[in-house]
């Protein structure tokens, strides 16, 4: 049987978006935001931290799943293409976790070919052990060395997303 190990209350990542959405508010106050979630993970984060953006901006989503299984090291597919116009735009990526890097790395290629503006990373989860590749992320809500976590839009297998807190799963 799966153990769930408690790591991060509801109550903790409640606070740190509401701070984060008011950083990202005034940030961004001049400047033309379009949120850009990178599907799955990251749909309820999103719409958490949408809600904690006073400013108005746009939402859009990207699908990509790493084609290896285990590895993310593999080939990113793109499951779903942004529909918004992006050209000239502020994007703001909005992802569950960043682990090894890569995923984000070959969005950000695509996405440069789109000619936006500006693009910067937000991250609920900023996972370091694995990261591989240069990659900056500008906002995160909190920091993980190593570990496998799931709960608040994060799989296993593509279940647990429904957990409304993180917990670090032990297999
Ligand atoms: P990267 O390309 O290695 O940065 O992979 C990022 C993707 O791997 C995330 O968007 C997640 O879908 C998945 N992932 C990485 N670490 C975890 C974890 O601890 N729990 C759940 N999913 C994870
Ligand atoms: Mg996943």
């Amino acid at each position: 049987m799966p153990e769930f190990i408690p790591l991060i209350s509801e109550l903790e990542i409640n606070k740190k978006i509401q701070k984060l959405g008011q950083k990202i508010s005034s940030d961004y106050k001049e400047k033309d935001l379009v949120l850009v979630g990178v599907l799955k993970g990251s749909f309820i984060f999103l719409a958490d931290l949408a809600r904690q953006i006073s400013i108005d901006h746009d939402i859009d989503f990207i699908g990509a799943s790493s084609y290896e299984g285990t590895s993310s090291s593999g080939q990113i597919v793109f499951t779903k293409q942004p529909d918004l116009e992006l050209e000239n735009r502020d994007i703001l990526f909005v992802e569950d976790i960043v682990d090894t890097g890569n995923t984000l790395l070959k969005i950000i290629e695509f996405i440069k070919l789109l000619n936006p503006k500006s693009i910067k990373i937000c991250t609920l989860i900023d996972k370091h052990e694995r990261r591989n590749v240069k990659i900056d992320v500008d906002y995160s809500c909190f920091s993980l060395e190593k570990g496998f976590i799931v709960g608040y839009g994060l799989d296993y297998n593509e279940k647990y997303r429904n957990l409304p807190a993180i917990y670090d799963l032990k297999l």
